[in-house]
């Protein structure tokens, strides 16, 4: 296992690369911690979670709503969690989502850390401390921005996640490569993801390599003023047919990704959409869907990157070298 402290504006943050949960009880106090995970992770891994007061979640994106912060908050009363109480989100980003911002409303604020168990938690969502809930059709409508105390990467728990979670988690993988690294781009064009699931210190160098990535850029730009909106890389489009059509996360942000790089040849100087394409359909990944416009459009224009008539669309330059261009809805709307 290894140990590197990244540090952000307010807070600093324990990465344990490479660790095993075994390890939590060195790093939190077990008396004193509640672990939120959901019942797909407790029920294939139950005997990880001994002697950890828990508490169980339903899985899926449909309750990273209020309903669920609300009764986890009834439980955290129930229990006497205090201000000293440590929460870990133990499961995907819907439960490292839902920790982080339950953890930060709870008294006003209280210490959390993660332990993510899917691909796209390890690589994405268990980092950067954007903590949140859906509203309905509406992603990621309410939250804030805190960084976890510690995050423990155990790649055990991939071994049972199932074939779609993996190819969820690559969506955000080609989504690194296509805005920051064009070597780490053509690395996933010469492997596939048999080779990655097969090879578990590729998988483990991936993760680290893509862990550190997101965290370099958020480092750079916390709060979303510059460089970390491009993570945003087709998840404008993404996000407004994830709830709607009941996509996975990685299958909205593959359609996305298709959808901008396509774009980004209309408004941007990039000339190698099939090549974005190519690569999300070589991981499993879908590039379209059949979709109602004008509902898609509707929920589209709530988007967080929307400013009055325009919206901040992520468009690449080149793969490897993304931008942030304003595009008047009209055009968008025209171009879906
Ligand atoms: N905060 C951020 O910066 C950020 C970034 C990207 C995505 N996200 C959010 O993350 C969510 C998507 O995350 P996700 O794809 O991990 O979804 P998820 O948490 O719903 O997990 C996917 C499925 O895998 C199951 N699962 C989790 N770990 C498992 C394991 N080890 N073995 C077997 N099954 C397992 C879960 O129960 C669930 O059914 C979305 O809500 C998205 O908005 C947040």
């Amino acid at each position: 296992m290894l140990k590197k402290t990244y540090r952000f504006t307010n807070a600093s943050t324990d990465y344990y690369f490479a660790g095993s949960i075994s390890n939590l009880k060195n790093i939190a106090d077990q008396k004193n911690t509640v672990i939120i995970t959901d019942e797909h992770v407790f029920t294939a891994h139950q005997k990880k979670f001994k002697n950890w007061n828990t508490i169980v979640l339903k899985p899926g994106e449909e309750f990273k709503v209020q309903a669920t912060v609300d009764s986890v908050i009834v439980q955290l009363i129930e229990m006497g969690a205090d201000r000293t109480t440590m929460l870990v989100g133990v499961g995907g980003g819907v439960i490292t989502d839902l920790t982080g911002y339950i953890a930060s409303i709870y008294l006003r604020g209280i210490h959390f850390g993660f332990v993510p168990t899917t691909l796209l938690a390890l690589v994405d969502a268990s980092i950067g401390g954007k903590n949140g809930i859906d509203v309905g059709v509406y992603k990621n409508m309410v939250g804030c921005i805190r960084q976890p105390k510690f995050i423990l990467q155990d790649a055990s728990f991939l071994v049972t996640l199932p074939d779609p979670e993996w190819k969820n988690g690559f969506a955000e993988i080609i989504k690194h490569a296509a805005i920051k690294d064009a070597a780490l781009f053509r690395q996933l064009e010469e492997n596939s993801l048999n080779v990655y699931q097969k090879r578990k210190q590729l998988v483990g160098q991936l993760i680290q390599r893509n862990a550190i990535l997101k965290t370099k850029v958020v480092q750079a730009d916390e709060f979303e003023q510059g460089d970390r909106k491009l993570l945003n890389f087709g998840h404008t489009l993404g996000h407004a047919l994830e709830n709607q059509y009941s996509l996975l996360h990685g299958e909205a942000v593959a359609i996305g990704m298709a959808f901008a790089a396509k774009l980004s040849e209309q408004f941007s100087s990039f000339k190698q959409a099939d090549r974005v394409i190519n690569l999300v359909e070589k991981y499993g990944l879908p590039v379209s869907a059949s979709y109602d416009k004008d509902k898609v459009f509707t929920v589209l224009q709530s988007d967080k990157k929307r400013e009055a008539n325009v919206m901040n669309f992520v468009l690449l330059k080149s793969v490897g070298k993304a931008s942030v261009q304003k595009i008047p809805l009209e055009q968008i709307y025209n171009y879906i």
